[in-house]
């Protein structure tokens, strides 16, 4: 049995979404979440499901060694970054090496990098003209969304979307994909 962690920082959909589907499996279980927003929208959501969530201060994620021996103690595997926005350092990058992913609302290399989080993507790709957005899910490196990419899945960006409503049928995508595609690496 292999042991998630996921890190969040807002409403945590995808959280909850992986949370869900690996509630009765047999190959991993999501063990903890670590946030660095006390008010986040993801806490709640995961309390219900019977799993802890812990926050920890700017400070305490730059320094990272209180993340690294909370992810010590649980017997961590995997680190899932669901709408994490703060840095990882590179001593946790050193320690979990390629046992960190992330998801990107964005078909990378193209609207990544600093910056590009969340409405922010969504509003440069409509902004471009794009009529096609999508997911990245890839390795996490000292690179903004510069690690390896593992898995990509496209969706159309319609001519009368806002950046809500393309959010929304990415968010719906995401959900789908990626706690399969965390099974299949655990596999
Ligand atoms: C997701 O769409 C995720 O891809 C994006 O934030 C959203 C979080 O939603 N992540 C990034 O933009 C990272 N660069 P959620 O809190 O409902 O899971």
């Amino acid at each position: 049995m292999k042991n998630i962690a996921i890190f969040a920082s807002g409403d945590g959909s995808n959280a909850e979404a992986i949370a869900k589907y690996f509630k009765n499996s047999d190959i991993a279980c999501v063990k903890i979440v670590l946030s660095n927003r006390q008010k986040a929208g993801v806490h709640d959501r995961i309390k219900a499901l019977g799993i802890p969530t812990l926050t920890f201060s700017k400070d305490e994620w730059k320094d990272c060694s209180k993340i690294l021996s909370t992810l010590q103690k649980n017997d961590i595997d995997l680190i899932v970054l669901a709408g994490f926005l703060c840095m990882i350092e590179t001593p946790l990058i050193n320690a979990f090496k390629a046992r960190i992913i992330n998801i990107h609302p964005s078909l990378l290399p193209k609207y990544g990098g600093p910056g590009m989080w969340g409405h922010h993507v969504h509003d440069a790709v409509i902004s471009a003209g794009e009529k096609e957005s999508g997911i990245t899910i890839h390795y996490v490196t000292e690179e903004v969304d510069g690690g390896e990419i593992i898995f990509q899945d496209s969706c159309p960006v319609k001519p009368d979307d806002t950046a809500e409503t393309l959010a929304s049928r990415i968010h719906s995508l995401e959900h789908a994909q990626y706690p399969n595609v965390i099974e299949q690496l655990l596999r």
